[in-house]
Protein backbone atom coordinates (compact mmCIF):
# COMPACT_ATOMS: atom_id res chain seq x y z
CA UNK A 1 0.00 0.00 0.00
CA UNK A 2 1.12 3.60 -0.62
CA UNK A 3 0.58 5.60 1.96
CA UNK A 4 1.37 8.97 0.79
CA UNK A 5 -0.61 11.91 0.57
CA UNK A 6 -0.49 15.41 -0.83
CA UNK A 7 1.07 17.86 1.12
CA UNK A 8 -1.19 20.32 -0.62
CA UNK A 9 -4.86 18.76 -0.85
CA UNK A 10 -4.28 15.94 1.38
CA UNK A 11 -5.81 13.51 -1.36
CA UNK A 12 -3.68 10.31 -2.10
CA UNK A 13 -0.79 10.35 -4.26
CA UNK A 14 -0.18 7.79 -6.90
CA UNK A 15 3.50 6.29 -9.10
CA UNK A 16 4.10 8.09 -12.29
CA UNK A 17 6.85 8.04 -14.11
CA UNK A 18 8.13 10.76 -13.18
CA UNK A 19 7.11 10.70 -9.40
CA UNK A 20 4.08 10.93 -7.94
CA UNK A 21 1.27 13.19 -8.22
CA UNK A 22 -2.44 13.54 -6.64
CA UNK A 23 -5.91 13.67 -8.81
CA UNK A 24 -6.04 17.20 -8.72
CA UNK A 25 -2.75 17.46 -10.80
CA UNK A 26 -0.02 18.41 -8.30
CA UNK A 27 3.19 16.84 -9.05
CA UNK A 28 5.91 15.80 -7.00
CA UNK A 29 9.32 14.40 -8.92
CA UNK A 30 11.52 12.12 -7.98
CA UNK A 31 14.74 13.43 -6.99
CA UNK A 32 18.17 11.37 -8.70
CA UNK A 33 18.35 9.93 -5.04
CA UNK A 34 15.19 8.21 -5.07
CA UNK A 35 13.42 10.75 -2.53
CA UNK A 36 10.23 12.55 -2.93
CA UNK A 37 10.15 16.45 -1.63
CA UNK A 38 7.18 17.07 -0.09
CA UNK A 39 7.55 20.02 1.58
CA UNK A 40 5.79 23.19 -0.04
CA UNK A 41 7.49 25.75 -0.06
CA UNK A 42 4.55 28.47 1.57
CA UNK A 43 5.45 25.74 4.41
CA UNK A 44 9.31 25.88 4.74
CA UNK A 45 9.66 28.32 7.74
CA UNK A 46 13.18 28.54 7.12
CA UNK A 47 15.71 28.44 3.63
CA UNK A 48 16.99 25.32 5.12
CA UNK A 49 14.95 23.83 7.99
CA UNK A 50 16.39 21.02 9.89
CA UNK A 51 19.78 19.99 10.67
CA UNK A 52 22.33 21.64 8.83
CA UNK A 53 24.77 19.12 6.17
CA UNK A 54 27.87 19.82 8.31
CA UNK A 55 25.87 18.09 11.53
CA UNK A 56 24.27 15.54 9.06
CA UNK A 57 27.83 14.61 8.05
CA UNK A 58 29.23 14.21 11.28
CA UNK A 59 26.28 12.03 12.73
CA UNK A 60 27.14 9.55 9.15
CA UNK A 61 30.28 9.49 10.55
CA UNK A 62 29.88 8.50 13.98
CA UNK A 63 27.21 5.91 13.35
CA UNK A 64 28.52 4.31 10.64
CA UNK A 65 31.74 3.55 12.98
CA UNK A 66 29.04 1.48 14.75
CA UNK A 67 29.05 3.56 17.92
CA UNK A 68 25.20 3.37 18.48
CA UNK A 69 24.94 -0.44 17.41
CA UNK A 70 23.58 -1.49 20.59
CA UNK A 71 20.27 0.84 20.30
CA UNK A 72 20.17 -0.23 16.14
CA UNK A 73 19.95 -3.93 17.20
CA UNK A 74 17.91 -3.35 20.21
CA UNK A 75 15.43 -1.21 18.49
CA UNK A 76 15.74 -4.22 15.15
CA UNK A 77 14.75 -6.20 17.43
CA UNK A 78 11.48 -5.41 19.21
CA UNK A 79 9.87 -4.16 15.72
CA UNK A 80 6.50 -6.35 15.25
CA UNK A 81 7.70 -8.65 11.77
CA UNK A 82 4.07 -8.61 11.52
CA UNK A 83 4.19 -4.47 10.63
CA UNK A 84 3.13 -3.63 6.97
CA UNK A 85 3.64 0.23 7.03
CA UNK A 86 6.85 1.64 9.43
CA UNK A 87 7.55 5.41 9.50
CA UNK A 88 10.71 7.01 11.28
CA UNK A 89 10.15 10.65 11.91
CA UNK A 90 13.15 13.02 11.68
CA UNK A 91 14.86 10.01 9.92
CA UNK A 92 18.25 12.00 9.65
CA UNK A 93 20.57 10.73 7.08
CA UNK A 94 18.94 7.33 7.59
CA UNK A 95 21.05 5.64 9.99
CA UNK A 96 18.67 4.05 12.04
CA UNK A 97 15.69 3.76 8.74
CA UNK A 98 17.53 1.71 6.62
CA UNK A 99 18.29 -0.88 9.11
CA UNK A 100 14.47 -0.93 10.20
CA UNK A 101 14.16 -1.65 6.22
CA UNK A 102 16.77 -4.21 6.80
CA UNK A 103 14.76 -5.99 9.71
CA UNK A 104 11.46 -5.95 8.16
CA UNK A 105 11.67 -6.53 4.75
CA UNK A 106 8.31 -7.68 4.14
CA UNK A 107 7.08 -4.03 5.62
CA UNK A 108 6.99 -0.63 3.42
CA UNK A 109 9.15 1.85 5.43
CA UNK A 110 8.93 5.54 5.51
CA UNK A 111 11.61 8.13 6.62
CA UNK A 112 10.59 11.93 6.91
CA UNK A 113 13.04 15.01 7.93
CA UNK A 114 12.35 18.19 7.40
CA UNK A 115 16.33 18.52 6.31
CA UNK A 116 16.86 17.71 2.63
CA UNK A 117 20.39 17.06 2.98
CA UNK A 118 19.48 14.26 5.61
CA UNK A 119 17.05 12.60 3.40
CA UNK A 120 19.00 12.87 0.29
CA UNK A 121 22.13 11.08 2.21
CA UNK A 122 19.39 8.26 2.99
CA UNK A 123 17.89 7.73 0.15
CA UNK A 124 21.52 7.36 -1.94
CA UNK A 125 22.31 5.11 0.97
CA UNK A 126 19.28 2.76 0.60
CA UNK A 127 19.87 2.96 -2.81
CA UNK A 128 23.25 1.64 -2.77
CA UNK A 129 22.00 -1.38 -0.08
CA UNK A 130 19.62 -1.89 -3.04
CA UNK A 131 16.67 -1.25 -0.41
CA UNK A 132 15.16 1.61 -2.25
CA UNK A 133 12.32 -0.96 -3.17
CA UNK A 134 10.21 -1.00 0.22
CA UNK A 135 11.54 2.35 1.53
CA UNK A 136 10.22 5.70 0.92
CA UNK A 137 12.16 8.83 1.87
CA UNK A 138 10.65 12.57 1.78
CA UNK A 139 11.57 15.30 3.09
CA UNK A 140 8.59 16.52 5.31
CA UNK A 141 7.81 18.38 8.60
CA UNK A 142 6.49 15.31 11.12
CA UNK A 143 4.11 18.44 12.36
CA UNK A 144 2.36 18.22 9.08
CA UNK A 145 2.70 14.59 7.35
CA UNK A 146 1.98 13.83 4.00
CA UNK A 147 0.75 9.93 5.22
CA UNK A 148 -2.83 9.08 4.97
CA UNK A 149 -5.08 8.76 8.26
CA UNK A 150 -4.08 5.36 10.04
CA UNK A 151 -1.80 4.25 7.37
CA UNK A 152 1.07 3.27 9.70
CA UNK A 153 1.58 0.45 12.02
CA UNK A 154 4.53 1.28 13.74
CA UNK A 155 6.03 4.94 14.25
CA UNK A 156 9.83 5.45 15.37
CA UNK A 157 10.66 8.55 16.30
CA UNK A 158 14.52 8.87 17.70
CA UNK A 159 15.54 12.35 18.81
CA UNK A 160 13.28 14.13 16.65
CA UNK A 161 10.28 16.21 17.80
CA UNK A 162 6.76 15.63 16.19
CA UNK A 163 3.22 16.61 17.47
CA UNK A 164 0.69 14.36 19.14
CA UNK A 165 -2.47 15.23 16.85
CA UNK A 166 -0.41 14.03 13.59
CA UNK A 167 0.73 10.96 15.48
CA UNK A 168 -2.53 9.97 16.43
CA UNK A 169 -3.47 10.65 12.61
CA UNK A 170 -1.37 8.64 10.72
CA UNK A 171 -1.14 5.68 13.07
CA UNK A 172 -3.69 2.94 12.60
CA UNK A 173 -5.95 1.64 15.40
CA UNK A 174 -3.28 -1.23 16.73
CA UNK A 175 -0.20 0.74 16.08
CA UNK A 176 2.97 1.30 18.45
CA UNK A 177 4.81 4.28 18.81
CA UNK A 178 8.50 3.70 19.81
CA UNK A 179 10.27 7.08 21.17
CA UNK A 180 14.05 6.69 21.67
CA UNK A 181 15.49 9.73 24.20
CA UNK A 182 18.48 9.72 26.52
CA UNK A 183 19.06 8.24 29.44
CA UNK A 184 20.27 9.84 32.53
CA UNK A 185 23.67 8.76 32.30
CA UNK A 186 24.14 9.47 28.48
CA UNK A 187 26.97 11.13 27.81
CA UNK A 188 27.20 12.20 31.47
CA UNK A 189 30.74 12.73 31.70
CA UNK A 190 30.95 14.61 28.49
CA UNK A 191 27.94 16.84 29.76
CA UNK A 192 29.57 17.65 33.19
CA UNK A 193 32.81 19.15 31.26
CA UNK A 194 30.69 21.52 29.47
CA UNK A 195 28.01 22.28 31.84
CA UNK A 196 28.94 24.06 35.45
CA UNK A 197 25.58 22.20 36.50
CA UNK A 198 24.51 18.86 34.33
CA UNK A 199 20.69 18.92 34.46
CA UNK A 200 19.03 15.68 34.12
CA UNK A 201 17.27 15.10 31.23
CA UNK A 202 13.54 16.23 30.77
CA UNK A 203 10.75 13.47 30.87
CA UNK A 204 9.57 12.25 27.66
CA UNK A 205 5.84 13.05 28.00
CA UNK A 206 2.97 10.07 26.92
CA UNK A 207 1.48 11.75 23.53
CA UNK A 208 -1.92 12.78 23.67
CA UNK A 209 -4.13 9.72 22.59
CA UNK A 210 -1.27 7.05 23.67
CA UNK A 211 -0.64 4.55 26.48
CA UNK A 212 2.40 3.40 27.56
CA UNK A 213 3.30 0.14 27.16
CA UNK A 214 6.80 -0.60 27.69
CA UNK A 215 9.99 1.31 28.63
CA UNK A 216 13.43 -0.29 27.82
CA UNK A 217 17.09 0.94 28.27
CA UNK A 218 20.21 0.25 26.48
CA UNK A 219 23.31 1.57 27.90
CA UNK A 220 27.24 1.14 27.22
CA UNK A 221 30.88 2.40 27.66
CA UNK A 222 31.55 4.64 24.92
CA UNK A 223 35.30 4.68 23.92
CA UNK A 224 36.07 7.07 21.25
CA UNK A 225 39.58 6.66 19.96
CA UNK A 226 40.01 8.08 17.29
CA UNK A 227 40.44 12.53 17.70
CA UNK A 228 38.38 12.80 14.54
CA UNK A 229 35.31 10.80 16.14
CA UNK A 230 35.56 12.74 18.90
CA UNK A 231 35.29 16.06 16.81
CA UNK A 232 32.16 14.15 15.06
CA UNK A 233 30.43 13.60 18.66
CA UNK A 234 30.49 17.10 18.51
CA UNK A 235 29.53 18.23 15.99
CA UNK A 236 26.09 16.54 16.02
CA UNK A 237 25.33 17.25 19.45
CA UNK A 238 23.94 20.53 20.40
CA UNK A 239 26.48 21.01 23.16
CA UNK A 240 28.68 22.06 20.30
CA UNK A 241 27.41 25.31 20.10
CA UNK A 242 28.30 26.04 23.87
CA UNK A 243 31.49 25.24 24.23
CA UNK A 244 34.65 27.32 24.09
CA UNK A 245 37.42 26.83 21.06
CA UNK A 246 40.14 25.71 23.65
CA UNK A 247 37.57 23.26 25.36
CA UNK A 248 36.56 21.73 22.10
CA UNK A 249 40.42 21.57 21.32
CA UNK A 250 41.11 19.99 24.96
CA UNK A 251 37.85 17.50 24.24
CA UNK A 252 39.42 16.28 21.00
CA UNK A 253 42.73 15.53 21.59
CA UNK A 254 42.36 13.84 24.53
CA UNK A 255 40.90 10.42 24.60
CA UNK A 256 37.60 10.06 26.45
CA UNK A 257 35.31 7.46 27.80
CA UNK A 258 31.91 8.24 28.63
CA UNK A 259 28.38 6.22 28.78
CA UNK A 260 25.83 5.53 26.33
CA UNK A 261 22.24 5.54 28.50
CA UNK A 262 19.28 5.27 25.80
CA UNK A 263 15.60 5.02 27.27
CA UNK A 264 13.02 3.34 24.19
CA UNK A 265 9.47 3.92 25.14
CA UNK A 266 7.00 1.99 23.78
CA UNK A 267 3.24 3.41 23.70
CA UNK A 268 -0.22 1.73 22.24
CA UNK A 269 -2.59 3.89 20.83
CA UNK A 270 -5.84 4.06 22.96
C1 LIG B 1 19.21 14.50 16.33
S1 LIG B 1 18.67 14.23 14.68
C2 LIG B 1 18.23 12.52 14.73
C3 LIG B 1 18.22 11.87 13.38
C4 LIG B 1 17.94 10.36 13.36
N1 LIG B 1 16.65 10.03 13.93
C5 LIG B 1 19.03 9.60 14.05
O1 LIG B 1 18.86 9.24 15.22
O2 LIG B 1 20.09 9.40 13.46
C6 LIG B 1 17.07 15.05 14.63
C7 LIG B 1 16.46 15.14 13.24
O3 LIG B 1 15.16 15.72 13.32
C8 LIG B 1 14.98 16.53 12.17
N2 LIG B 1 13.87 17.47 12.40
C9 LIG B 1 13.86 18.59 13.15
N3 LIG B 1 12.64 19.17 13.09
C10 LIG B 1 11.85 18.39 12.29
C11 LIG B 1 10.49 18.46 11.84
N4 LIG B 1 9.68 19.44 12.18
N5 LIG B 1 10.03 17.48 11.03
C12 LIG B 1 10.84 16.46 10.65
N6 LIG B 1 12.12 16.35 11.04
C13 LIG B 1 12.63 17.29 11.85
C14 LIG B 1 16.33 17.18 11.97
O4 LIG B 1 16.50 17.69 10.66
C15 LIG B 1 17.28 16.01 12.30
O5 LIG B 1 17.63 15.27 11.15
ZN1 LIG C 1 -2.97 17.52 -4.33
Amino acid sequence: MNALSCPLCRLPLTLNTQGVACERGHQFDRAKEGYFNLLPVQYKHSLQPGDAKQQLDARRQFLQAGFFAPLKSQLQKLLPDTAKNLLDIGCGEGYFTNSFAEALPEAHIYGVDIAKPGVRLAAKAAGAKGLGGHLTYAVASSFDLPLADGSIDVITRIYAPSKDAELCRVMGTAGLLVIVAPGEQHLLGLRRRIYREVRPHQQTPVPEGFRLADEQRVTADLVIEQPAMRAALLAMTPFVWRINQQLKADLIDNLFEDRLDFSILIYNKI
